[in-house]
């Protein structure tokens, strides 16, 4: 059976947020592990992404774009719900979650009425960004573990190393159908525009 489609949540309220813009806020205290909305706007492929974003300011970071995978991206802001309002946190509440190629955000800890709801968008880094790329993409979410930006932070190689090492040595797990959000990453095609830049999901 399909998942209903969950578009509006009594979960939630949005309202204006001290980090940036709208925001999204607890109604009432929210359970650990709560389903609380859906991810929902226009879902098209990623070229269509780069098209209609083409001519965005690369200096501004808005964005509204969740990519599901290697097809398909939401575009929220056509035909978006309140989902499209949680704000980017380095140590948020909630986690995107993709089951069945559409996007739920569920809560990571119990969530107190009024607090608000928040995830890492881990937005992707490219090769060709600019210099003051942690700038444009410069975080407010004012938690004591803040990054300081929204962008995922740049791969260590040394570390990229170890992990080769230690996944050799893993043991073989069987495929999660649940992945969590990983970033807002620059489109392939275009690769310019922060625009494109979009939520990419990942296997947990
Ligand atoms: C999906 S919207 C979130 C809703 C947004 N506050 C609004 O009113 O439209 C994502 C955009 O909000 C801004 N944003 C979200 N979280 C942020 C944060 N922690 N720090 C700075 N800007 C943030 C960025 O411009 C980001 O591209
Ligand atoms: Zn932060």
């Amino acid at each position: 059976m399909p998942i209903p489609v969950m578009r509006t949540s009594a979960w939630i309220k949005v309202r204006n947020s001290k980090i940036h813009g709208k925001g999204v806020f607890a109604a009432k205290r929210i359970p650990k592990g709560t389903r609380v909305i859906e991810y929902l706007g226009d879902r098209i492929t990623h070229a269509e992404a780069d098209a209609r974003y083409d001519d965005h300011d690369p200096n501004d970071n808005h964005t509204f774009l969740f990519i599901v995978d290697k097809k398909t991206v939401i575009d929220a802001g056509v035909g978006g719900n309140g989902a499209r309002f949680i704000n980017h946190s380095c140590d948020g509440n909630c986690e995107s979650v993709i089951e069945d190629r559409r996007v739920f955000i569920e809560t990571t800890r119990v969530v107190e009425k009024g607090e608000e709801l928040g995830y890492d968008y881990e937005i992707g880094r490219e090769k060709d960004d600019p210099p003051n790329v942690d700038e444009i993409f410069a975080c407010r979410c004012g938690s004591p573990k803040c990054r300081g930006t929204m962008l995922w932070p740049a791969k260590d190689p040394r570390k990229k190393k170890k992990a080769k090492k230690k996944a050799k040595t893993r043991v073989k797990t069987s495929a999660k159908n649940k992945t969590t959000s990983r970033v807002i990453s620059r489109s392939k095609t275009q690769g310019r525009s922060t625009a494109s830049r979009r939520r990419k999901a990942s296997r947990r």
